[in-house]
């Protein structure tokens, strides 16, 4: 996420279309009340309000609709964590998003301009796993009928990668180090998270982005870290420095 200003991942606000559809029906902004749970604000009193609220609630705390026939099943690279994702009673499992079908896409993209709006974060960065000469994919993690959480993961060429220092925030200087995979986006949706679904994505998208081949860990680099993927990347990849800095493979 290169171009990011603010991106605490705190200061939700809901996706655009959402607020547009409030303005639409003439309501006073005095009757508007801002739900706790999804941060939105609407008009209790407009029907249009209230359904949009709904959508956009569902979305935010218990993930997008996602039909059984979309997708192409994945594993993750660990044989640990696949055993953990069969032996749930409920229908659980992680799809690669196919670029070629359009309800994929649209379904995952919604997702995205959610994430996105939530990160304060550019709307434009889906080519690598959508368009023509793709480099990167997208997968989610569907538990029942929804995906409660996504990825989108881009190939790197040798300049972008960098290491963070995890304490301070900071770009180590004049270091290149070299990653092969990058994490653009990552998210869970609120009611699954501390479930080791983010891990599992991950886990599935290091062996599944790139045709025949599991990325190793190492080369797997993360963009601009919120607070809470910072934490999920200490975990996840991090490498402890001669100095004890922890480091956190990064991406410009
Ligand atoms: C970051 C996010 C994807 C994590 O998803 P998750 O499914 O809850 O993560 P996991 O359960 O796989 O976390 C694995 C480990 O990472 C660490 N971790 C992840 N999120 C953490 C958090 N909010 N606080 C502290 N540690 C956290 C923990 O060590 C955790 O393992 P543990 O629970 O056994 O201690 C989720 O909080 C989210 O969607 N946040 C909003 C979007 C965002 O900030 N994305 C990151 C962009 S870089
Ligand atoms: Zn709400």
């Amino acid at each position: 996420m290169r171009t990011t200003p603010n991106k605490t991942g705190k200061n939700v606000r809901p996706a655009k279309k959402y607020t547009q559809s409030r303005l639409a029906v003439g309501s006073s902004p005095s009757k508007f009340v801002k739900c706790p749970k999804c941060e939105m604000p609407y008009s209790p009193n407009s029907t249009r309000d209230i359904a949009a609220h709904k959508s956009f609630h569902d979305l935010v705390l218990k993930g997008r609709k996602w039909q059984k026939k979309w997708g192409v099943a994945v594993l993750p690279a660990s044989n640990e964590i696949t055993s953990s994702i069969h032996s749930s009673h409920i229908t659980e499992g992680i799809f690669k998003v196919r670029p070629d079908n359009l309800q994929e896409v649209n379904a995952m993209m919604e997702i995205m301009t959610m994430v996105n709006n939530e990160l304060h974060a550019p709307q434009d960065e889906n080519t690598f796993w959508m368009e023509e000469d793709i480099t990167g994919a997208a997968f989610v993690y569907v538990k029942g009928d929804r995906a409660v959480g996504a990825v989108t993961m881009e190939g790197l060429d040798d300049t972008r990668g960098r290491w963070m220092i995890y304490r301070s925030q900071k770009i180590v200087p004049k270091v290149l180090p070299k990653f092969e995979l990058g994490i653009s986006r990552i998210w869970v949706c609120r009611t699954q998270r501390g479930k080791n679904i983010a891990t599992k994505l991950l886990e599935a998208a290091r062996a599944n982005t790139i045709k025949d081949r599991v990325v190793s860990k190492q080369f797997v680099a993360w963009s601009q870290p919120t607070d809470a993927g910072g934490k999920l990347a200490s975990k996840y990849n991090s490498v402890k420095h001669k100095s004890g800095e922890l480091l956190l493979p990064c991406y410009i």
